[in-house]
């Protein structure tokens, strides 16, 4: 079977906590330790308002867009040989991902998040699983024939099969999109500037550009040129709900969001991510690959779940495209 993506990364059960107001507090910067912090009565009992359990993980979430894209997908990660896995396998068969490459483990069991959701923030408690201890011997090397990888984060002990997987890709003519987690972006310069140089798509966050530069957060250009000088190919940097910068290495492309208040934002990245190469696939033109991204990443955080609010193929949501300002490098 030839595919055109087979995404890596986790796949876990994600249970969402919709928390009351007026249960909990917001401490602010001076009265917590690292920011903000999410703070309840010791040893209280606390009432949820609402309580909805689907599947997550960025190996599954980014498979579905790509597969509502109409892309030809398989997913490959490690769930445990219990329910847990078996809802992961069960929601990728409804969207008609393939499944053949997901190993179950018996020793551990499928990892699981509790997502407790209040106002327009969360905050996630994971329990680590299966998918994170993904390694080399999980995976059919032999059998994976694709255009394609996306790799969704590799957390905790499965950061460590991001060279070899790079490695496999390159070697085989395999094009590369990357969002990688903290966990790889920790793996630290030297190992990874030599995997970023075969990237054909790295796609991060604020935060994780800035981790990943060295550069405060605030430098956005310093920081857009210091990554392009590592990867071959495309750098996405995604802002929230300020939006996205893109940087093919001759221009940069930017985009805010759509004016929309997110009901629960967890798998914002993941709608973004996929889209974006859903878009380059079908058009390749940026400017398109960067409005389906939005308009998936806008409609995903219309919905509790990671999945449950992205866009089939031909749809675009409620709201307008959004408008992209191209310039030259310079
Ligand atoms: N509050 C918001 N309002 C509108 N759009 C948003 C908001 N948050 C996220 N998005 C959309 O989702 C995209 C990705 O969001 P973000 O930059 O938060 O990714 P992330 O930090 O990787 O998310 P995740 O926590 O899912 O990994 C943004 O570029 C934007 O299009
Ligand atoms: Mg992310």
């Amino acid at each position: 079977m030839n595919y055109d993506i087979i995404t890596f990364g986790s796949g876990t059960r994600d249970t969402f906590l919709r928390l009351k107001e007026g249960n909990y507090r917001i401490l602010g910067e001076g009265e917590s330790v690292g920011g903000q912090s999410l703070c309840f009565p010791l040893g209280s009992k606390i009432f949820i308002e609402d309580l909805q359990v689907s599947t997550g993980g960025g190996a599954t979430n980014t498979a579905c867009t790509f597969s509502n894209q109409g892309l030809r997908v398989a997913v490959c990660t490690k769930v445990g040989d219990d329910k847990g896995g078996e809802a992961v396998i069960e929601e990728l068969k409804k969207f008609k991902v393939d499944t053949r490459f997901i190993k179950k483990d018996k020793q551990y069991l499928t990892a699981f998040s509790a997502i407790l959701s209040f106002g327009r923030e969360r905050t996630i408690l994971i329990y680590r699983g299966a998918c994170h201890f993904l390694e080399e011997k999980d995976i059919p090397f032999n059998k994976l024939k694709t255009k394609w990888f996306y790799l969704a984060p590799l957390s905790e002990k499965s950061a460590q099969i991001f060279g070899p997987l790079v490695k496999f890709a390159v070697k085989k003519g395999i094009k590369i999109a990357v969002n990688p987690g903290n966990s790889q972006i920790n793996l630290g310069q030297k190992i990874l500037k030599p995997i970023l140089g075969q990237i054909d798509i790295l796609i991060l966050n604020k935060k994780e550009a800035s981790l990943l530069s060295g550069i405060e957060k605030e430098q956005e250009m310093d920081i857009i040129r210091k990554l392009k000088g590592w990867i071959k190919g495309i750098l996405v940097i995604t802002k929230g709900k300020e939006g996205s910068v893109v940087c093919d290495g001759k221009y940069i492309y930017k985009a805010k969001t759509p004016s929309v208040l997110p009901l629960e934002k967890t798998g914002a990245g993941d709608a973004y991510g996929s889209g974006f190469l859903s878009g380059l696939l079908e058009k390749n033109d940026i400017k398109y690959a960067i409005q389906l991204a939005t308009a998936n990443a806008t409609s995903c955080i219309q919905k509790i779940g990671a999945k449950n609010g992205l866009l089939k193929k031909g749809q675009w949501g409620k709201w307008p495209k959004v408008k992209v300002e191209k310039k030259s490098l310079g």
